[in-house]
C-alpha cells in the first residue's frame, strides 16, 4: 500500500493499492481502457476530499494534465485549461494577460479539474458563470466526450457530477473570459475592503487584492493548517422557513430573495458557541466556524463525532439539516 495521505489537505490518514499519474488527455484513454473494475477515486489538488477510509482497496487517479488554449473572438477569450493547473495561479494568470472574470474566485485551493464538480463559488461569483464546456473521460462509455453548461446541471455547490459521481473524470475545462472587465462588488465586505485599502472597484486586479485579504484574513491556509474549507453548506430553505427562524433570530444572516433563502450556515454554528470546539485532533475553526481544521493527529472517529456534535446541535436549535459539502471516501455519519 502507498501513503497518500500527503495528497490530501485535511491530512487524515490515507493509503491505496496504487496511485496513476495522469499527464496527457491520450496517457488517459490508455490507463483508463487496462483498469477493468478496480475501485478508483480521482485526487486533484485534495482540497475538497475527506478521506474516511484509512486503507483504500483501489487505484488513485491524479489527472495532472498540464494542457492550456486559448481562442479568441471579439471581445471573449475562450480558454481550455488542463485539469492539472493549480487554480489561484490560473486566475492570476488571466488577470495577467488582461482576460476577466475570475478575480472574485482568486485564492481558492485546489486544481482546475475539482472547479466544476461541485461548482466553486465566492464573493457572489461561482465557476458555472465562466464556464463554457467541460470535456471529461466517460468510464462507462470508454470515450472522450464534452458536456455544455446545461449539460453540467450546475447550482449552488452542486453539478452532474454530483448527481452521478464516479462516472467522469474532468480532463479540461473550457472558460470563458473577457477583456471587457465587468467588476462585481456587491458582496458584503468587497467594497467596504476596496474603500478601506484606497483600491479600485473599476479594476479586477484590485478586486483580487480585496479578495485575497479577505480570505487570508477569515479562512486558515490549507498548506499550513489542514482543512477543506467550508465543511457545510449554507441550508437553503423556502423563505417562510428562514422568516420563522428570524422571528427568533432577527440577526442570522440571510441571502437571496424569491423562491428560495440562503442561511449562512457559519452563523448558526458560530451562535451556538461551537468556534473552538475540539474533539481530539479536530477543531471548529475560530475565524470561520463552517471550517473544522485537523492539527495533524486527527482521525476519523474524532472527525465524525465532532460533525455529529454540530448536526445534531443545529438540528436541535434551529430545525434545519446542515449537508456536508465536500467530497467523502467512506461514511461520515
Ligand atoms: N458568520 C458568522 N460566524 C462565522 C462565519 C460566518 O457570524 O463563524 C457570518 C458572517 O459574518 C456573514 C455570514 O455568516 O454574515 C456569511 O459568512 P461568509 O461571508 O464568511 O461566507 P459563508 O457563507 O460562511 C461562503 C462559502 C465560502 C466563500 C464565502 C464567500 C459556502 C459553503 N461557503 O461562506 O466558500 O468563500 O461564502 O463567498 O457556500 C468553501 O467553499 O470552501 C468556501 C470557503
Amino acid at each position: 500500500m502507498f501513503d497518500l495521505a500527503g495528497l490530501t489537505t485535511l491530512k487524515l490518514p490515507f493509503k491505496a493499492k496504487s496511485l496513476i499519474r495522469l499527464t496527457s488527455i491520450e496517457n488517459v484513454c490508455v490507463s483508463m481502457q487496462q483498469l477493468g473494475s478496480i475501485p478508483r477515486l480521482v485526487v486533484g489538488g485534495g482540497s475538497n476530499l475527506v478521506i474516511l477510509e484509512p486503507e483504500f482497496d483501489g487505484i488513485v487517479l491524479r489527472p495532472e494534465i498540464q494542457y492550456y488554449d486559448i481562442k479568441e473572438s471579439g471581445n471573449d477569450v475562450y480558454l481550455e485549461v488542463g485539469a492539472g493547473h493549480p487554480w489561484h495561479q490560473l486566475v492570476m494568470k488571466t488577470l495577467d494577460a488582461g482576460w476577466f472574470g475570475l478575480e472574485n474566485l482568486a485564492l481558492i485551493p485546489g486544481w482546475m479539474g475539482a472547479a466544476p464538480i461541485q461548482n466553486i463559488g465566492a464573493y457572489g461569483v461561482e465557476l458555472k458563470d465562466h464556464c463554457h464546456r467541460v470535456k471529461l473521460y466517460d468510464f462507462e462509455e470508454q470515450s472522450i466526450i464534452e458536456l455544455s453548461v446545461p449539460e453540467l446541471k450546475f447550482g449552488y455547490r452542486h453539478s452532474v457530477f454530483k448527481e452521478i459521481p464516479d462516472r467522469f473524470l474532468v480532463l479540461t475545462v473550457t472558460l470563458r473570459l473577457s477583456k471587457h472587465a465587468t467588476p462585481r462588488v456587491c458582496y458584503g465586505e468587497i467594497s467596504e475592503e476596496l474603500e478601506r485599502q484606497g483600491l479600485d472597484a473599476e479594476k479586477p486586479h484590485d478586486i483580487a487584492k480585496v479578495v485575497i485579504s479577505i480570505r487570508q484574513s477569515k479562512l486558515p491556509d490549507p498548506d499550513i493548517t489542514p482543512n477543506v474549507g467550508s465543511f457545510f453548506k449554507n441550508p437553503v430553505v423556502r423563505p417562510e422557513v428562514a422568516d420563522r427562524l428570524l422571528e427568533e433570530f432577527p440577526e442570522m444572516p440571510t441571502y437571496g430573495s424569491g423562491e428560495y433563502t440562503k442561511i449562512a450556515a457559519g452563523w448558526l454554528i458560530d451562535r451556538l458557541g461551537l468556534k473552538g470546539q475540539k474533539i481530539g485532533g479536530f477543531a471548529v475553526n475560530d475565524r470561520q466556524a463552517l471550517v473544522i481544521t485537523n492539527d495533524g493527529t486527527g482521525t476519523a472517529d474524532e472527525l465524525r463525532a465532532l460533525v455529529a456534535l454540530i448536526l445534531s446541535s443545529v438540528k436541535a436549535t434551529y430545525g434545519l439539516s446542515l449537508a456536508i459539502e465536500p467530497t467523502q471516501l467512506g461514511q461520515l455519519n
